[in-house]
């Protein structure tokens, strides 16, 4: 594998992991505002990160390459409200899509089509990343005015579970 490539697979291996770290802060944020369906939807949130890093974690092995693990940045910690932490989720999400095209960008100018047929359910996961983001967003700016619209909302998040992502999706 090019080097090129093997570097921004590591570095998208290290993005993954800090939105991880980044909807585990989101997840205790919303805990300490005794808000704990939006808190488990942020868990929820951070467990599939890690799923996406350990995706690119084993395919950088499976190529014969190594993994280099990186500092990780602290994540915030404070947001004004439920809309700041979602409208944050969301701009956070439509970055990553960018950085996942560059990827992909990167994997054609080299001809490597093996790492661009892998960053393919990338690209097809970031429009359910977008779609799902700024879907709750949608719906925590509609409940904002009102607390028991809220409840019903946290009441929802409540109820995301984790599902691991298989080999084709
Ligand atoms: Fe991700
Ligand atoms: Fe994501």
């Amino acid at each position: 594998m090019d080097e090129k490539m093997v570097d921004a697979l590591n570095r998208q291996l290290n993005a993954e992991l800090y939105s991880a770290y980044l909807y585990l802060s989101m997840g205790t944020y919303f805990e300490s505002m005794d808000m704990s369906g939006f808190s488990n939807w942020m868990r929820v949130q951070a467990q599939e990160e890690l799923a996406h890093a350990m995706k690119i974690h084993d395919f950088i092995i499976q190529r014969g390459e190594r993994v280099i693990l990186k500092r990780i940045d602290s994540p915030p910690t404070e947001w004004e409200s439920a809309r700041d932490a979602f409208e944050h989720v969301y701009s956070h999400e439509q970055k990553v899509t960018g950085l996942i095209n560059q990827l992909v960008n990167l994997a054609l100018s080299l001809g490597d089509h093996a790492t661009n047929n892998f960053l393919q359910w990338f690209v097809a996961e970031q429009v359910e990343e977008e779609e799902s983001s700024s879907g709750v967003l949608k719906k925590v700016k509609m409940a904002e005015d009102s607390l028991s619209a809220l409840l019903m909302l946290d009441n929802e998040l409540a109820q995301r579970v984790f599902t691991p992502p298989t080999s084709t999706k």
